[in-house]
C-alpha cells in the first residue's frame, strides 16, 4: 500500500479513537489506511480492531456488526469471532476455519492507538506513558490533512519557519535526539515575547516524537503550579489523507497523579486546557495551507540551521522498509 509514489504508509502507533468513546459492549468505524476499521470494546473491557470484511462471506462488519459479550458478531449470518479473531460459532452449527484480522491495539492517556507495519509485524516497541499518572486529555479537535503524516510531523522541527506564518520563535534548550522510534527536542517557546512576560511565565517545551504519527508536548509552567500537555497524533487515512487529531490536558505540577485534583483547580485545568487547544488550532490553521499544497521533498536541499530537518530525514526511515 503506497500513498504517494514518494512515501509508503509507514510503520508505528496510530490514534484511531479516545478510549471514553468505546463503552464496554460498543462498536465504532475508523478510516485507517485506506480501510474501514471496526473498533470495538467487549463486555469484558477488551479492545479490537479488526479489517472490515468478515471471511465468512466477505460482508462489511462495519455495517451493524455488533458485540455479544466477548465476541463481534457478523451481521449477516451471525457468526461469531473471538477477541483473538478467531471465528468460534454460528447460529446452526460448526464454525469453519476462518480468522478476522486484526490490528495490534494500545490504551496511552485515554487515546486508542492502533499499530501498523507493513510486513505485518508485530509492534516492536511502544509509545512512552506520560511520567504522571492519569492524565486524559480534555479537550480536542480535529482536521484532515491533504498530505503524509511524515510531511506534517515534520514542521515540528522545522524552526525556520516559525517566523513566517506563525510570527512565533523559538530558542533550542537542547538540539533534537533519538533513540530508537522515538526523537526527543527542547525548544523554548517565544524568546521574542516582553521581558515581562518571558520572566514571569518560562514555555520550556519537551517535544517527544514517537514514530512518525505520535507527537506529545509537555509544557511545565511552575509559577502557574501546573504543566500542560499536548497531543498531535497523524493517522494516515488513504492516499495524501491524514486525518490529525490535537488534544490538551493540564495537570498540577507538583502531584505525581493527574486525578484527585479538586474541584475548583479541575475546572482551571479545563480552562487552561482550553486555551491550549485554541493556540495550537491557530498554529495548525496557519500550517494547513502549507501541508495541503506542498510536495513531498526527497532531496530537500537544507541549508545552514536546517539541521533538526537532516536529523529527522534519517530517523524517519526506520519507518518504512529498506527497499
Ligand atoms: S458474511 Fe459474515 S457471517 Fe456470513
Ligand atoms: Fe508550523
Amino acid at each position: 500500500m503506497t500513498t504517494t509514489d514518494e512515501l509508503p504508509y509507514p510503520s508505528g502507533w496510530f490514534y484511531l479513537a479516545r478510549a471514553r468513546e468505546l463503552a464496554p459492549g460498543s462498536v465504532l468505524t475508523r478510516r485507517f489506511l485506506d480501510e474501514d476499521i471496526v473498533l470495538h470494546r467487549t463486555r469484558g473491557g477488551r479492545l479490537r480492531a479488526v479489517r472490515p470484511h468478515c471471511p465468512h462471506l466477505g460482508a462489511q462488519l462495519v455495517a451493524g456488526g455488533t458485540v455479544a459479550g466477548e465476541h463481534l458478531v457478523c451481521p449477516v449470518h451471525r457468526f461469531a469471532f473471538a477477541p483473538d479473531g478467531t471465528c468460534v460459532g454460528t447460529p446452526d452449527g460448526p464454525p469453519p476455519c476462518a480468522r478476522l484480522e486484526h490490528h495490534p491495539l494500545s490504551e496511552r492517556n485515554g487515546l486508542v492507538l492502533a499499530w501498523y507495519d507493513p510486513e505485518g509485524a508485530a509492534p516492536s516497541w511502544e509509545v512512552p506513558d506520560t511520567a504522571r499518572a492519569g492524565v486524559v486529555p480534555t479537550a480536542a479537535w480535529s482536521t484532515e490533512v491533504r498530505t503524509h503524516p511524515q510531511e506534517i510531523i515534520e514542521n515540528t522541527v522545522d524552526y525556520r519557519h516559525l517566523p513566517v506564518p506563525h510570527q512565533a520563535a523559538v530558542q533550542e534548550l537542547d538540539p533534537p535526539t533519538t533513540q530508537g522510534p522515538l526523537l526527543h527536542t527542547r525548544p523554548r517557546r517565544g524568546p521574542d515575547r516582553p521581558p515581562a512576560l518571558r520572566h514571569r511565565i518560562r514555555a520550556d517545551h519537551t517535544f517527544l516524537m514517537a514514530g512518525l504519527g505520535y507527537l506529545r508536548v509537555e509544557l511545565p509552567l511552575p509559577s502557574l503550579g501546573l504543566v500542560g500537555y499536548l497531543w498531535a497524533m497523524h493517522t494516515p487515512t488513504g492516499p495524501r489523507r491524514t486525518q490529525m487529531l490535537v488534544a490538551t490536558a493540564c495537570a498540577d505540577l507538583r502531584r505525581p497523579d493527574a486525578t484527585g485534583a479538586s474541584l475548583p483547580r479541575h475546572g482551571l485545568h479545563r480552562a487552561f486546557a482550553r486555551a491550549m487547544l485554541k493556540t495550537a488550532v491557530g498554529k495548525v490553521r496557519q500550517d494547513l495551507r502549507i501541508w495541503n499544497t506542498k510536495r513531498y521533498e526527497p532531496r530537500p536541499r537544507l541549508a545552514a540551521n536546517d539541521e533538526g530537518i537532516g536529523l529527522f530525514r534519517h530517523w524517519a526511515r526506520q519507518f518504512y522498509p529498506s527497499s
